[in-house]
C-alpha cells in the first residue's frame, strides 16, 4: 500500500489554509452597473435580483459604496433616452454614460471607471453595429465605436471596454484615443466574446435584444476554442491592454488557454445568465448562495483570470477571506 495520503493536507481548516492554491481577493473584482436617465431612480432589474438601474445621482451614491467596500472599479452600461439606427447617444458628449462618468469622477476618488463601448443598447435594431440590408457592417461601425470610446475618455473613463466584436475595433479605438490625446486610456477588449444564451437577463436589463436575427455573425461560435486564441492574438497586436473572455463559466477552458498564450492581464466576465441561475436556485433554497458564489469565483480565478467582472461583487466582498 502506498504511504502517500493526500487527506493529511485536508485534516483541519488551518491545514487547508496553508495549502490553498487559489484565493480570490476583492482586488480582482469589477462590479457592472446600469445607468439610466432621470433622477432619484434605483429600479431593481427583474431578471437580475439585487441589481439595479440607477439614475446618475443614485449611481454616484452606489459608486461611493462600492469604493468604500474596496472594489477597485465599476463597469458602466447606459440606457439611452432615444434609440436610432446609428446609436447616436453612444457617442454623444452628453450621453448617459458620459454624464455618469463625469459625475462619478468628480465626486468619487480611488475608483476605476470602465465603460462598455458598444452600440447595441443605443440602436433601434439592437445590433452592435450599423445595419446595411440584412448585414451588420463592420467597417462603417468602427468610426462610431472610436467616437464612443473617445467621448468616454474625454469624460474621464479610465478604461474603455469594447464589447461589439467588430474586426479591427481595438486598432481603430487605440488610434482615435491616441490622436485625441488620450494616450493613457486603457483598452480592455472583449476579445473572445461568444454568441451566448447566458446574456439573456442582461438584454432585459439593458433593453438591447436584437429586433431581428441574432449576433452570431459577429460574436463567436461557442464550439470554437482555437478561434478564441486567434481573436486574442489580433487584439494584442492591435494594442489591447487587457483581454477578456466572456462568458466565464462555460468557457473556463478558454480562460486557461488564453492565460497560457499571453502575459497581459486576462479578464473574465461572469455574465448575467450565470448570475441569474445562482440567484434563482438560491431563492428556491436549492443551493447555498455564499458557497456557490465563492466556488464559482474561485474556479474562474483558478482557470487563469486576473480580473473578474461579476454582479456578485458586492456580496462576494463579504464572503471572501
Ligand atoms: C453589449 C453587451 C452585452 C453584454 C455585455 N455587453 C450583451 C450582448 O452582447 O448581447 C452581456 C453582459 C451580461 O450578460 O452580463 N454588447
Amino acid at each position: 500500500m502506498s504511504h502517500i495520503r493526500p487527506r493529511r493536507l485536508r485534516s483541519s481548516a488551518a491545514m487547508r489554509r496553508i495549502v490553498r492554491e487559489t484565493r480570490v481577493s476583492v482586488d480582482d473584482l469589477i462590479y457592472p452597473v446600469f445607468v439610466t436617465h432621470g433622477s432619484g431612480l434605483r429600479e431593481e432589474i427583474e431578471s437580475m435580483p439585487g441589481c439595479f438601474r440607477f439614475s446618475v445621482d443614485e449611481l454616484v451614491d452606489e459608486a461611493t459604496k462600492v469604493r468604500d467596500m474596496g472594489i477597485p472599479g465599476l463597469l458602466l452600461f447606459g440606457l439611452p433616452m432615444h434609440k436610432d439606427e446609428c446609436g447616436s447617444e453612444a457617442y454623444a458628449d452628453d450621453g448617459i454614460v458620459q454624464n455618469a462618468v463625469r459625475a462619478i469622477k468628480s465626486r468619487v476618488d480611488d475608483l476605476l471607471v470602465i465603460t462598455d463601448v458598444c452600440l447595441c443598447e443605443y440602436t433601434s435594431h439592437g445590433h452592435c453595429g450599423i445595419v446595411r440590408g440584412d448585414k451588420v457592417d463592420n467597417d462603417s461601425t468602427l468610426e462610431l465605436l472610436a467616437k464612443a470610446a473617445v467621448s468616454h475618455a474625454a469624460a474621464g473613463a479610465d478604461i474603455v471596454a469594447p464589447s461589439d466584436m467588430m474586426d479591427f475595433r481595438v486598432a481603430a479605438i487605440r488610434d482615435a484615443l491616441d490622436t485625441s490625446g488620450h494616450l493613457d486610456t486603457v483598452i480592455m477588449s472583449y476579445s473572445a466574446k461568444y454568441a451566448s444564451g447566458f446574456y439573456g437577463p442582461f438584454r432585459c436589463a439593458a433593453d438591447c435584444a436584437p429586433q431581428h436575427g441574432d449576433r452570431s455573425s459577429y460574436q463567436m461560435d461557442p464550439a470554437n476554442g482555437r478561434e478564441a486564441l486567434r481573436e486574442v492574438a489580433l487584439d494584442i497586436d492591435e494594442g489591447a491592454d487587457i483581454v477578456m473572455v466572456k462568458p466565464a463559466l462555460a468557457y473556463l477552458d478558454i480562460i486557461r488557454s488564453v492565460r497560457e498564450i499571453t502575459d497581459l492581464p486576462v479578464a473574465a466576465y461572469n455574465v448575467s445568465g450565470e448570475y441569474a441561475m445562482v440567484k434563482a436556485a438560491s431563492a428556491n433554497g436549492w443551493i447555498d448562495e455564499q458557497r456557490v458564489v465563492t466556488e464559482i469565483l474561485t474556479a474562474i480565478k483558478r482557470a487563469g483570470a486576473d480580473i473578474i467582472l461579476t454582479y456578485h461583487a458586492k456580496d462576494a466582498v463579504k464572503w471572501l477571506r
